[in-house]
């Protein structure tokens, strides 16, 4: 199991390939807003788990394992983002903020029952409609 450090990284590394075909080092540290020399350290972590292949030269590949876990951590933080959206929090910056904090701690049965929740409201407007009542509701209190 990957730590929750491993975790964003190996999310990151994920988007970033899908996005560019590649990721350095450099783009890594940025998106993650952390020093190169932590992000050298956690690639060669991440080779040694078999996540990835690094070459000095030739940058980093991501293996089967890295590619399976990646896809599930980038749709894992999507289902939580869609959840915040969807009960009503509607700052944008805040929900990512807030899916990086607590996307590490929910187990894939806590995960799974919260995308069936999401589901289910995008399913029936007509509840959607009176939770989002609900809540304008319970917020004038
Ligand atoms: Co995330």
């Amino acid at each position: 199991m990957p730590t929750p450090s491993m975790e964003d990284y190996l999310e990151k590394i994920y988007q970033l390939v899908e996005k560019k075909g590649y990721a350095r080092a450099a783009d890594i540290a940025d998106a993650l807003e952390v020093n190169p020399s932590s992000v050298t350290k956690m690639i060669q972590k991440l080779d040694k788990d078999d996540y990835l292949i690094y070459e000095r030269y030739r940058g980093l590949i991501l293996t089967d394992k890295g590619k399976k876990v990646g896809k599930k951590l980038v749709e894992r933080h999507y289902v939580l983002e869609e959840f915040l959206r969807i009960i009503g929090v509607d700052d944008e910056e805040r929900v990512y903020r807030d899916v990086e904090g607590i996307e590490h701690h929910l187990s894939p049965k806590s995960i799974l029952a919260i995308e069936t929740l999401v589901e289910f409201l995008k399913d029936h407007d007509e509840i959607k409609k009176m939770l989002d009542d609900y809540r304008k509701n319970f917020e004038d209190k």
